[in-house]
């Protein structure tokens, strides 16, 4: 049986849609069961809806405290079955309670090579500090903000004249493929989190690099 997979969002959801997109493959180990959002203008509701998923609001203005909020999330998630929930530009932090809950359970998709550039704004501080390597990185969600262990990381290379809309753009296109496999692993086994650390059971070849300039 696929795994039931929430996925919580506050805006667009370009993520989520990758994520939707790769679920509706007959072999992949999870289901998007529910898109829930805390912002009822997200334009990813519409884009859920269209593709037929289920769909909540829970507008965290409609709670006078986060833990009133997360109970009323983990209310809906319990009532849908939810198994998984995949952060995909969730823009509210959690508290311990909720993490706790769910740990384990909960990934996040971040837009920097973890542990660099926690936090807002990754782009404009990659271009300010100069790295000529920048990527994205999904891991299991731990109280910490953006300190969980990792499950999987993209790289791409910084270009001259780069902006942080171009960087970016590049970045993007690796989240849509990386948050899909790391979901993959997650939900068929392949890397779950043993006292604080990912396990996998996959092999790889390790030969490649990435290098920049090439
Ligand atoms: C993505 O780039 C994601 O990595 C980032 O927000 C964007 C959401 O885009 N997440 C964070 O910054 C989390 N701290 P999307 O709504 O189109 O998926």
């Amino acid at each position: 049986m696929p795994r039931r997979v929430a996925v919580l969002i506050s805006g667009r959801g370009s993520n989520m849609v990758s994520l939707i997109e790769a679920a509706s493959a007959p072999d992949f180990p999870a289901e998007i069961a529910l898109v829930l959002s805390n912002r009822p203008d997200a334009a990813g509701l519409e884009r859920a809806r269209q593709a037929g998923i289920a769909t909540a609001i829970i507008d965290h203005k409609d709670h006078p405290t986060r833990e009133d909020f997360e109970q009323a999330m983990d209310a809906v998630l319990t009532e849908h079955g939810i198994e998984f929930i995949c952060l995909a530009g969730f823009m509210r932090v959690l508290t311990d309670w909720f993490v706790e809950r769910w740990a384990g359970r909960m990934i996040n998709i971040h837009p920097s090579l973890l542990p660099l550039f926690r936090g807002v704004h990754t782009h404009r501080r990659a271009l300010e500090e100069g790295v000529l390597i920048h990527g994205c990185t999904v891991h299991f969600v731990v109280p910490e903000l953006d300190a969980g262990p990792i499950i999987a990381q993209a790289a791409v290379p910084v270009i001259p004249g780069d902006t942080e809309e171009s960087l970016a753009a590049r970045i993007l296109v690796q989240e849509h493929s990386l948050y899909p496999q790391a979901l993959r692993m997650i939900s068929d086994g392949s890397a779950r989190l043993e006292n604080g650390r990912v396990v996998f059971s996959e092999s790889w070849n390790s030969e490649g690099a990435l290098r920049s300039p090439t």
